[in-house]
């Protein structure tokens, strides 16, 4: 069966966690390489990667590239805006065709029922490099980045501030596979979708009190207030007054907690320089890991097809 990454939900606590391991063990073991320089298992060798963007990207775009590059592979690139989807050919046709031509598929699109619809027809491996509904690939480079610094997610308490946006979906689909607690602090007409957090189950909570949230958790993590495609950026600016991460914020979570901030942040908006430049901040090497992590996941995907 074709093994698309489409959310974090899809998968059983075993594979995650397996991708996760993988993740980590890929990067430990090419510590000190030059970028370009082949995995020792190669697990993509002679495979082509399409990526299609439907919105902007810089750290899916590099790090998938450079991802198949080290496992030995090839990526072809293109904004949907230059393809003939753009024209409105239909998502099922254009599946239909790449699939002919390359080994896997990676799209970011405006709609997740987009993916989906491409991934019902595809024949190759198709992973979402982020919807207006979810972003697995992030978190996976979160979690990746939080076990690193911390140890085992399993047990801790992961505070989200801000937005009940595509990369909170994610968190609160890992949530009960990996055993974390996740708690959500939103402005309430900016809650998570209910869909997804009834997902999340007993290991997702829900407040409006970002200093409920926060309180004595491991990790506080924040995104943009205004996600692309969301159009009311003053609206959403007043609404979210107030869920800023500051060092105030950052004050009343544990001792050790670590930041996290998927990228691109809005300094002054959802975070301050002061948080995202200081010590607590592990950014950059979550930035990094969407590489790792996207590896762990192209090799999830072509294993099953060897
Ligand atoms: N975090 C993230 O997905 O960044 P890009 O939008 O630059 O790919
Ligand atoms: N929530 C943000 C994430 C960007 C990587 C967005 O969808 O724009």
């Amino acid at each position: 069966m074709t093994r698309h990454f489409l959310d974090i939900h899809r998968l059983s606590a075993e594979d995650l966690r397996g991708v996760l391991d993988d993740a980590h063990a890929r990067k430990a073991a090419r510590k000190g390489w030059p970028q370009g320089r082949p995995d020792a298992d190669a697990p993509a060798k002679d495979r082509v990667l399409a990526m299609v963007f439907e919105k902007n990207s810089t750290r899916t775009r590099f790090s998938f590239d450079a991802a198949i590059r080290q496992l030995g592979g090839s990526a072809i690139i293109a904004n949907a805006g230059d393809m003939q989807l753009g024209r409105g050919e239909p998502v099922e046709d254009t599946a239909r065709v790449l699939s002919r031509m390359v080994d896997a598929v990676m799209i970011r699109a405006n709609s997740h029922e987009d993916v989906e619809r491409f991934a019902r027809v595809s024949t190759v491996p198709v992973v979402n490099g982020l919807t207006d509904r979810s972003h697995p690939c992030q978190i996976l480079a979160d979690i990746m980045t939080i076990e690193e610094h911390r140890g085992p997610i399993a047990g801790k308490t992961v505070a989200w501030v801000g937005d009940g946006n595509n990369v909170c979906h994610s968190f609160i689909h890992a949530a009960p596979l990996l055993g974390f607690h996740l708690r959500v602090a939103c402005p309430p007409d900016y809650h998570p979708d209910l869909h997804d957090l009834a997902k999340g189950g007993d290991s997702v909570s829900l407040t409006s009190d970002p200093r409920e949230a926060v309180a004595g958790a491991d990790v506080v993590v924040t995104d943009t207030w205004v996600s692309m495609g969301d159009g009311d950026y003053e609206e959403r600016l007043e609404a979210f007054e107030g869920y800023g991460v500051d060092d105030g914020l950052m004050e009343a979570a544990a001792p050790d907690a670590v930041f996290l901030h998927c990228l691109p942040a809005h300094r002054g908006e959802e975070v301050t320089d002061a948080v995202i430049d200081g010590p607590r901040s592990l950014v950059w090497d979550e930035a990094e890991n969407r590489i790792h992590a996207q590896k762990a996941v192209l090799a999830w995907c072509f294993s099953e097809r060897d």
